[in-house]
């Protein structure tokens, strides 16, 4: 019986061991070592799982689903975490998704000067850029956001974060989105919506953030069915 215990509370320790061991061994790709200053916010999500800050009312809802709406967003081609090389975007996908089911114009943020093409350059690339908060230009400008109530806004997570050049499109456009109602939504390979809701709210104070919705890069890519349920269910409660 003694025995039996001690074996037990053995296999225990063991189990222990791993299961820190694997929580804290870092690595060099992002999804295991997020931007260190981001890690407590990284909430592992599953694609089903949408993050909400705020409950909706009735009479926002109705607004919600009467006015116009525009998808802005910023995804990339090439090799990718997970998928490898991909001609078109994760987070394109989902934009065009949700573009289709509420009837949204659609704006892509096309940076001015073109991200590597390899997954290792670019993260080395997005790493930098997050480190020197930096502003990253992107081509043309934005379009006329008064003719908006509702802008979906959406981005892969990179290093726990938005997309730098995310930043330089609310700063550039901030006064006239700050007007308006923001539902932020992502694509990732684990770090879920990562703060975007939160971050976009500081980053356009005054703006409406509703509740976002994080969507696993691959599935977007592999699993569009099982995607597109997932908005469905996202957006009518919203209010669509
Ligand atoms: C530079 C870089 C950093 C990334 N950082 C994260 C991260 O912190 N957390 C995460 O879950 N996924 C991370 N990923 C994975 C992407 O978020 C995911 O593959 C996304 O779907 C890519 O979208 P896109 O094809 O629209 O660019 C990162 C990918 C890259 C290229």
């Amino acid at each position: 019986m003694r025995n039996k215990g001690y074996i037990i509370s053995l296999l225990f320790t063991f189990v222990m061991i791993f299961v820190l061991a694997a929580c804290e061994s870092g690595g060099d790709t992002p999804i295991a070592d997020p931007a260190a200053e981001n890690k407590s916010e990284s909430t592992i999500v599953s694609s089903e799982e949408n993050v909400s800050d705020s409950e909706i009312g009735t009479d926002e809802i109705t607004e919600l689903a009467n006015g116009k709406s525009l998808v802005v967003y910023f995804s990339r081609i090439g090799e990718q975490y997970v998928v490898g090389v991909i001609d078109k975007g994760n987070t394109a996908i989902v934009a065009e998704m949700i573009a289709e089911k509420t009837g949204s114009d659609m704006w892509e943020v096309i940076p001015e000067e073109d991200y590597p093409m390899t997954y290792s350059e670019l993260t080395d690339v997005a790493k930098k850029e997050q480190n020197e908060n930096a502003r990253p230009k992107y081509r043309g400008t934005a379009p006329d956001l008064s003719e908006y109530d509702t802008v979906f806004v959406g981005a892969p997570v990179w290093w726990g974060d938005w997309p730098m050049i995310m930043y330089t499109f609310f700063e550039q456009n901030r006064d006239s989105l700050a007007d308006k109602t923001l539902i932020p939504f992502s694509t990732h390979e684990g770090s879920g919506l990562a703060g975007f809701d939160r971050k976009l709210g500081s980053a356009v104070p005054g703006a409406t953030v509703k509740k976002g919705i994080a969507i696993r890069g691959s599935d977007a890519q592999n699993g569009q069915e099982g995607v597109s349920e997932n908005i469905d269910d996202w957006l009518k409660d919203l209010g669509y």
